[in-house]
């Protein structure tokens, strides 16, 4: 019988520089106070002078590939998924692909914003059942500091730096019993960066209008969020054929804890079974969810044959979720 598709290893990095909220007060008019109250963040990882999304990604798929016994050339495909890319074209995916060293692999980014790790690995699943490919690297990784608008306290506030990286391949190790992913172009006002593509390319004006920072509707953000995360998890219990009693650890996207909060009560599963790393990290978007995976498994959190939900919400508007057994 064929073996199921799961994971042969995970690895994270985040860099080094810690940003407190103490820090922040003297940036915006905000509080440490108000962060930890309103979001649940207490701190956030930002990248060093000249430390870009690859050089995480980099970073995380060595901790990965070591985890999993394998070399960069045993790769066949690499998705990176990402909304700070390094530069607009050529793919992240492309420049890890020359940083790793892995020139038989075919390369290439994964575009879904925060929900993008989730949106790579049912990328990946798909091409390891087919038997197109053998081992597939699913890394969602994020430089957010440099499109963060650091005088508006609305969104500032919110963001760290950050990778993670998966190993995808025919292992019973993280099995993925079921997922479901979604999307809502009507929503795209609500969280963008809407300068420094072809609808705004950068001008004097759009640098000017601040246009190529990320702008966000969070009230209307947070809302969606709720309503996205709580279905999508209904749903990929539901295809797993199991109880939301049964899940032993959710890892949610890690926007803001009020969400998780939300999301978990909608879906039937206490906070205690909810494992949380934003008070540490803020939302580092599509490196949210696999870090946390990452900690959660390292720390012995999740154990054999635990059953885990992850969930995920982000710009597009985009969501997701899927239930694995460990
Ligand atoms: C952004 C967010 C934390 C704001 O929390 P909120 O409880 O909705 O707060 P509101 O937006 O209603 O703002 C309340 C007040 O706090 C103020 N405020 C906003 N940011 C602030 C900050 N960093 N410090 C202090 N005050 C702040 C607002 O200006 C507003 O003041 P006003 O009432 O005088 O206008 C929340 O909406 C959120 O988390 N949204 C989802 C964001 C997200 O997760 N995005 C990524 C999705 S992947």
């Amino acid at each position: 019988m064929t073996q199921p598709v799961g994971f042969l290893g995970l690895g994270f990095y985040v860099p080094q520089r810690v940003m407190t909220n103490a820090e922040l007060e003297k940036l915006v008019e905000t509080s440490d106070e108000w962060i930890r109250t309103r979001t649940g963040i207490s701190e956030r990882r930002i990248a060093a002078e000249g430390e870009n999304t690859s050089d995480l990604a980099l970073k995380a798929t060595q901790a990965a590939l070591q985890d999993a016994k394998l070399k960069p050339t045993d790769l066949d495909l690499l998705l990176v998924a990402t909304m700070t890319p390094d530069m607009p074209c050529p793919s992240t995916a492309c420049i890890l692909q020359a940083k790793l060293g892995a020139p038989q692999a075919a390369a290439m980014d994964v575009a879904a914003a925060c929900s993008g790790f989730l949106f790579g690995l049912v990328m990946a699943q798909q091409f390891v059942a087919s038997g197109t490919y053998k081992h597939v690297l699913v890394v969602g990784a994020e430089v957010l500091s440099r499109v963060v608008d650091w005088t508006d306290r609305g969104t500032c506030v919110l963001f760290g730096d950050g990778a993670g990286a998966a190993v995808i391949g025919r292992t019973a190790q993280g099995k993925i019993l079921s997922t479901i992913l979604g999307s809502d172009g009507t929503k795209v006002d609500l969280l963008k960066v809407p300068g420094g593509g072809t609808a705004q390319p950068a001008s004097i004006q759009s640098v000017e209008a601040r246009a190529h920072f990320l702008k966000m509707n969070g009230t209307e953000v947070f809302k969606h969020a709720v309503r996205g995360m709580a279905d999508a998890a209904h749903e990929a219990i539901r295809r797993a054929g199991i109880q939301p009693e049964q899940v032993t650890c959710v890892v949610p996207h890690q926007a803001n804890v009020r969400i998780i909060e939300a999301v978990v009560k909608k879906a039937g599963i206490p906070m205690e079974k909810v494992f949380l790393n934003v008070d540490r990290y803020g939302n580092m978007s599509a490196a949210s969810t696999i870090v946390a995976l990452c900690e959660a498994v390292q720390s012995g959190r999740i154990k054999k044959g635990d059953y885990v939900l992850l969930v995920v919400f982000g710009a597009g508007l985009t969501w997701g979720a899927a239930v694995l057994q460990w």
